[in-house]
């Protein structure tokens, strides 16, 4: 068997290997073999690819520099790969994420690139325009991705402003700057290979995609984030894709699609989750300005100490956990689990509501609670757990905020109403647990906190809910399920 068919046979066995990697980790139980499968399967196409590399190199001059070139390139690679997933913490997952979107970005740029420059020497007949429009259409979407993710970096880093730049008719430049790519790569497909004129044509092309990326990303406000994460994540993909087509590569083709259709199906549940239209999306303010209810007055709020919070779970017969944004700062996901399980072997029925966009980024409630060890069964999503607040006797609101905000659902005039939330009011007592009066991610006020039925547990979430399990080892037993009312502070 020659290099050829055998690193075909691996990429087969690697593309199957990815499919079985995002089954896997749809489901909590699966998602630990799921990256297994994801890691072998990426493992395979590196060897294989590395020998193909070598195999053609050898039968080059100066080949064995390339070879030496490409390995050093993975080394470097690997050593910051493996060095920046060891030091970031689970609140830089969101932004880290958004650089790597980057890379593979600026990657489909620059083998666009190279594809022109190769098509131009190397007229492929009949072929010559699906080779151009391929060169065009990666460049494209590689250059969107990659501003586009620099941007979705920055914000998430909070070094930019998540609010949106308004440009006047932000909507008309978004579908002009898609109508002139459309003629850019009509009149780059019809010009004269290796002419000037196509030179400058795609560099129009590529600056022109670049800014659309940046504008994209940088015209979207914060309370839609979520979708713009998952957006470039599928971007990424198809940036992949068109890569894949212009190196002849199906190992490429195949994984690009994977993450370009996976990410636009998480789009639209991002979307589903936050009950906005992907274009509504695109044409965007959701979230950022303040309006008339961003300065409502919603009264005062009350306080509450850790040790009455104890006796209130310890006469609780049943209580829901809403983890958020905060929890993941704080790092309270293990003192949560220690007090999950306390409360549990007092027979008191403990769940934990997640909302779809909790946190930076999708699942990162799950992941932290998987760490922690919290059994997957008690851990319900927002449509399974929405109808039980009303018989619910405790909700611990750890660290969330505008998932749990009812102006989402009850004031139509609030920047976030219609995205659907947490219905954490509806529970007999609420308790918050944050640092301040402070807004979350979308900047908008919580009517939550001045609820007759909600009081503020202040400070950061990891030490209160630690204050909570040690009280709760001082309080005496309760038989029955009375629910005490604690003396307001
Ligand atoms: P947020 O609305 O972001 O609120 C988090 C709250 O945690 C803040 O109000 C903050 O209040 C509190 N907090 C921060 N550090 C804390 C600590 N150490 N101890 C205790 N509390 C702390 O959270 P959420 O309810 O999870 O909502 C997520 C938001 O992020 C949504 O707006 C969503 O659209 C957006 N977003 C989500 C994603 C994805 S994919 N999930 C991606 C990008 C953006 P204090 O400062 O007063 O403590």
């Amino acid at each position: 068997m020659d290099i050829n068919s055998t690193t075909g046979a691996v990429y087969i066995v690697a593309s199957l290997l990815f499919v079985l990697s995002l089954a896997g980790l749809s489901k909590h139980e699966s998602a630990k073999n799921g990256l297994t499968y994801g890691i072998a399967g990426m493992a395979m196409a590196l060897v294989a690819t590395v020998a193909l590399v070598v195999d053609v190199a050898t039968d080059l001059d100066g080949g064995m520099i390339s070879v030496l070139l490409t390995l050093a390139a993975i080394t470097v690679g690997a050593v910051i790969g493996l060095w920046r997933a060891r030091i970031v913490e689970m609140t830089g997952m969101p932004e880290l994420i958004a650089l790597l979107h980057s890379f593979v970005g600026l990657a489909a740029v620059a083998i666009g690139w190279n594809g022109h420059i190769e098509g131009s020497h190397h007229a492929l007949g009949s072929l010559d325009n699906i080779h151009e429009a391929e060169v065009a259409i990666g460049i494209f979407i590689g250059a969107v991705t990659f501003t586009g993710s620099i941007v979705a970096n920055l914000k998430l880093s909070a070094k930019m402003k998540s609010a949106p730049l308004m440009l006047p008719g932000k909507n008309v430049v978004n579908v002009g700057s898609l109508v002139l790519f459309a003629i850019l790569t009509i009149v780059y497909a019809a010009i004269d290979a290796g002419s000037t004129g196509q030179d400058v044509v795609l560099v129009v092309l590529t600056v022109l995609a670049l800014a659309l990326g940046w504008h994209l990303v940088a015209s979207i406000g914060g309370g839609d984030m979520p979708v713009v994460v998952s957006m470039l994540n599928s971007y990424s993909g198809w940036a992949a894709a068109a890569s894949g087509f212009l190196l002849s590569n199906d190992l490429l083709i195949v994984t690009g699609a994977l993450v370009g259709s996976s990410g636009a199906y998480l789009s639209y549940i991002m979307c589903k989750a936050m009950n906005r239209s992907f274009i509504s999306v695109i044409a965007g303010g959701f979230g950022i300005e303040a309006g008339p209810g961003g300065e409502k007055d919603y009264g005062e709020h009350r306080e509450i100490h850790a040790d009455a919070v104890a006796e209130l779970l310890a006469g609780a017969s049943s209580v829901v956990i809403t983890p958020g944004y905060g929890m993941a700062v704080a790092q309270a996901q293990y003192p949560v689990a220690d007090l999950t399980a306390k409360l549990r072997a007092k027979g008191v029925n403990v769940r934990f509501g997640i909302h779809p966009v909790a946190g930076r980024l999708p699942g990162h409630m799950n992941v932290l609670l998987a760490e922690a060890k919290v059994p997957y069964d008690i851990v319900l999503e927002m449509d399974e757990i929405n109808d039980d607040f009303d018989s619910t006797d405790v909700v611990l609101v750890i660290g969330a905020n505008d998932t749990v905000n009812p102006a989402a659902s009850e004031d139509p005039s609030s920047p976030i109403a219609g995205m659907p939330v947490l219905k954490v009011w509806n529970a007999h007592d609420v308790i918050v647990f944050k640092r301040s009066m402070a807004t979350g991610y979308a900047g908008v006020q919580n009517p939550l906190f001045f609820r007759d039925n909600s009081q503020m547990l202040f400070g950061d979430a990891k030490e209160r809910v630690e204050d909570i399990v040690r009280a709760l080892d001082r309080v005496p037993e309760v038989s029955g399920a009375a629910i005490h009312r604690p003396a307001l502070v």
